[in-house]
């Protein structure tokens, strides 16, 4: 199924999207071992991420050449924090592949300066040669990173505040217990950096995300859903489990 330039890939479970989703970033990676890889936090990419460490584990692919860019970290937290989207990956992904730490990106939440933390993001990132390939999740207000809605189709890497729905969905007892201990803050990558990565996969799983898909595959191409200003990129395949994908025509 396709919207716009946008491919739509239906899969029995999320079992089956982690599934496609690692084997999809595996073999890319063997074909490229320098790959510059996004990566993205949340519940949905935890299976990919560990079917990723699998792989790894078997000898399949090695990360060893590999770098990290993430979309996303809470303004204020350190990365030693528990609830930090760096505290996040290591515990997810980075300790349990064989990937250089230092070659692991992630936003520093408590950079003295948000502008010149995220204006060098962008630059490694152009240093690196650009990201092959950008994981991504959706919000269910259809954001993506913490580009909320309003964000414009070329934003870059910035100082952002979430919305009241993105900091509950947040603290409903996954990650915060409390939405009084979410940051109101994150520095996130923009949509115009994201839609520069040449490929990009977006993962949804279970029907809370039904509608955000809906909106970002046949909706407008609008601020509104930022997950629709992927709409015309020239590679970007959502991987959706039957629940996320019920509300597609
Ligand atoms: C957070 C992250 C997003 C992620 C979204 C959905 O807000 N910043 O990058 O896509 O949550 O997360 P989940 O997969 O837990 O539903």
């Amino acid at each position: 199924m396709a919207a716009g330039n946008l491919k739509i890939q239906v899969l029995e479970s999320a079992d089956a999207v982690a599934a496609a989703a690692s084997k999809v970033i595996v073999e890319a990676i063997k074909a490229k071992p320098r790959f510059v890889l996004g990566l993205a936090t949340g519940s949905t990419p935890e299976k990919t991420y560990a079917k990723m460490a699998e792989a790894n584990k078997a000898k399949q692919v090695s990360f060893a050449k590999v770098t990290t860019f993430n979309l996303d970290e809470y303004w204020g937290l350190d990365g030693d924090h528990d609830q930090s989207y760096r505290y996040f990956m290591n515990d997810r992904l980075f300790n349990h592949i064989d990937i250089r730490p230092w070659n692991t990106n992630v936003l520093n939440g408590m950079a003295t300066s948000p502008l010149i933390e995220c204006a060098a993001y962008e630059q490694k990132i152009f240093a690196c040669g650009g990201v092959d390939l950008w994981l991504l999740g959706i919000g269910n207000n259809g954001h993506v990173a913490f580009n909320e809605p309003g964000s414009a189709v070329d934003s870059r890497t910035r100082l952002v505040s979430l919305t009241q729905s993105t900091i509950n969905a947040n603290s409903d007892g996954r990650f915060f217990s409390d939405p009084k201990d979410v940051p109101r803050c994150a520095l996130s990558a923009g949509i115009g950096t994201i839609r520069e990565a040449r490929k990009i996969i977006l993962l949804a799983t279970g029907a809370g995300k039904a509608d955000a898909v809906k909106a970002a595959v046949e909706g407008p191409f609008s601020p509104d859903c930022p997950a629709s200003l992927l709409q015309d990129h020239l590679d970007c395949t959502f991987y959706l489990d039957k629940a996320a994908a019920a509300k597609l025509s």
